[in-house]
């Protein structure tokens, strides 16, 4: 009777070991699909006006991530599946709204503040325990005002490119190249 048992756990170690083995296997394999590793930005062609420095901060902390054109990569978007979320949400965060380009339209602009106050952004993940990306209330409220002061000051949407700042255009190309990547839209939203 013993021996059976034995007989049978062995082989339940040997089919997980198998899965086990195959799951790694497959987890290689995905590392080589291309989407998701260039880690791209684009060069900044004109940020808003801002009404103070610390807004500025604020905003880089908690949106720039995934709404500008100084993304800073976290380690885990080097590693396939994950690397495939943080890329879609980039490219996702840009094409709403993106603080480094705003000599552009931004249409979702006046919808900064209330997604802030209704805890819709930062999206809850980016902010997990750990993470150094985690905000009290009162740096979230801080960066609301902060964000309704900018936000009507400059002037946005700046139609006909009166950026003021002369350089930008020049980097059209570079632009128009990374706005390719974004057709294949993955709506894997949390
Ligand atoms: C981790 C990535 C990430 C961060 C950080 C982030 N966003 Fe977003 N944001 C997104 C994505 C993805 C979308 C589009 C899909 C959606 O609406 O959830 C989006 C959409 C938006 C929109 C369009 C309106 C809407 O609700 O769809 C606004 C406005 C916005 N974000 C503002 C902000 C602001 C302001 C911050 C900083 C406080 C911020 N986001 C931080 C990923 C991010």
């Amino acid at each position: 009777m013993r021996r059976l048992f034995a007989g049978i756990w062995r082989n339940k170690l040997r089919i997980l070991g198998a899965l086990f083995a195959v799951a790694l296997v497959l987890l290689l394999l995905i590392q080589l699909v291309p989407y998701g590793r260039d880690h791209d930005n684009p060069p900044v062609r004109l940020e808003p006006t801002w009404d103070s420095q610390r807004t500025r901060e604020l905003a880089v902390r908690a949106c720039f991530d995934c709404h500008s054109s100084e993304v800073e990569w976290p380690w885990y978007s080097n590693v396939a599946p994950l690397s495939w979320y943080v890329q879609s949400h980039v490219d996702e965060g840009r094409r709403e709204l993106n603080f480094s380009e705003w000599d552009l339209e931004q249409d979702e602009a006046d919808e900064a503040v209330e997604t802030i106050r209704d805890g819709s952004m930062p999206p809850w993940y980016y902010s997990l325990p750990g993470t150094g990306r985690e905000f009290s209330d009162s740096e979230l409220d801080e960066l609301a005002h902060g964000l309704e002061a900018t936000l009507p000051a400059s002037g946005y949407p700046q139609e006909g490119g009166e950026d003021g700042d002369g350089h930008g255009d020049e980097e059209d190309e570079d632009h128009d190249e990374d706005e390719e990547e974004d057709e294949d839209e993955e709506d894997d939203d949390d």
